[in-house]
């Protein structure tokens, strides 16, 4: 098991040494390393068992600290910058010789967010240079929204995990680039895309649901549970499955059979925020259950609840 604490100097020494360190942000924990430093950045997709073909978010600390790593010359990138960072939004802006090829898996772009925590920061304007940071979870699994989650499962593999308490928004960025000058949405998240569109306009969408994304976040089967997760009508898929024992991740005010299944309302007011920042940590709690299966509805599909769906279908997804 890591080290947690809120040591930000220790922090900032183990990763000039080249070390991981599981960092807070807004979003969720990151497994961070030094993004110019080679070595460790292979450090992180060894210990995620993530594959190289599946590029890096470096985080940095201001406009200014970006400068050296990546171009922001588009009107309607640097727009969005100016409006939501920092924040939970990542933008892919064509990247600099000072970026290695490792971050970014052989493209143009590097993904760049100024993530909206203040230990976070403070860590970066220390350092001086981006971090490069993953969500700190295995490859494929659910991200992690406190320290804990983070412990159980990369423990092992991390020099330090700072302890910058629970995650505010508890879903990963939004991922944002341009084509043809138009805003192309590749990753629903944190930031609604009701908020984008005030500032810059209708977006398109390249969320593929395929097994040869762009962005391997858009990987059909992602962020899962290792049970099996239903998602859909939830009276329907109760019916079909009442012999079994279940987690229920229902949403908003509900008249469910409690019976002997765990039922974990994400927001009983029916608020898609709070489902947000619940939807990982009962996915985990559900995981971690003695139940055969856990089922999910579907929430409405507006402001993040839309972000919250993706992550259903993916993470339901098992072929
Ligand atoms: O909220 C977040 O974004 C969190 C926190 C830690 O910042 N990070 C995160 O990183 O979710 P990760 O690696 O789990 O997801 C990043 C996604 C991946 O799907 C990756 O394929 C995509 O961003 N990505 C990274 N660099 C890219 C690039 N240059 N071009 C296209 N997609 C990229
Ligand atoms: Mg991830």
């Amino acid at each position: 098991m890591a080290e947690i604490g809120k040591n930000i100097d220790l922090a900032a020494r183990l990763l000039l040494e080249g070390k991981l360190v599981a960092i807070p942000t807004e979003t969720v924990y990151g497994l961070a390393a030094l993004a110019t430093n080679e070595k460790a950045i292979l450090k992180i997709f060894e210990a995620k068992q993530r594959p190289h073909f599946d590029p890096l978010i470096i985080h940095v600390h201001s406009l200014n600290a970006l400068e050296p790593y990546a171009l922001l010359e588009n009107n309607l990138m640097k727009r969005l910058a100016e409006a939501f960072w920092p924040g939970p939004l990542t933008l892919l802006l064509p990247k600099k010789e000072s970026i290695s090829d490792l971050v970014t898996s052989g493209l143009p772009q590097v993904a760049v967010r100024i993530p909206n925590h203040t230990m976070t920061l403070s860590l970066l304007e220390k350092l001086g240079g981006p971090l490069a940071a993953p969500s700190a979870n295995p490859f494929g699994y659910v991200s992690p929204t406190q320290p804990g989650h983070v412990n159980a499962q990369l423990g092992d593999k991390v020099d330090y995990i700072l302890d910058g308490g629970v995650c505010d928004v508890g879903l990963e960025s939004t991922i944002l680039g341009i084509e043809e000058d138009k805003i192309c949405v590749y990753r629903l998240g944190g930031l609604a895309i009701e908020e984008i569109e005030k500032v810059a306009g209708k977006v398109h969408f390249h969320l593929n649901l395929s097994s040869n994304p762009l962005a391997p976040g858009q990987l059909k089967s992602h962020y899962s549970p290792l049970k099996t997760l239903l998602v859909g009508d939830l009276k329907l898929l109760i019916d079909q499955h009442k012999h079994k024992k279940l987690s229920i991740l229902c949403f908003g005010k509900s008249d469910l059979p409690i019976n002997h299944h765990q039922i974990l309302n994400l927001s009983p007011n029916g608020e898609p925020r709070e489902a947000a920042l619940n939807l990982f940590k009962y996915l985990r709690l559900a995981d971690e259950s003695d139940s055969d299966l856990i089922l999910c509805e579907i929430l409405p599909e507006e402001g993040l609840g839309r972000a919250i769906n993706d992550r259903l279908l993916r993470a339901s997804n098992k072929t």
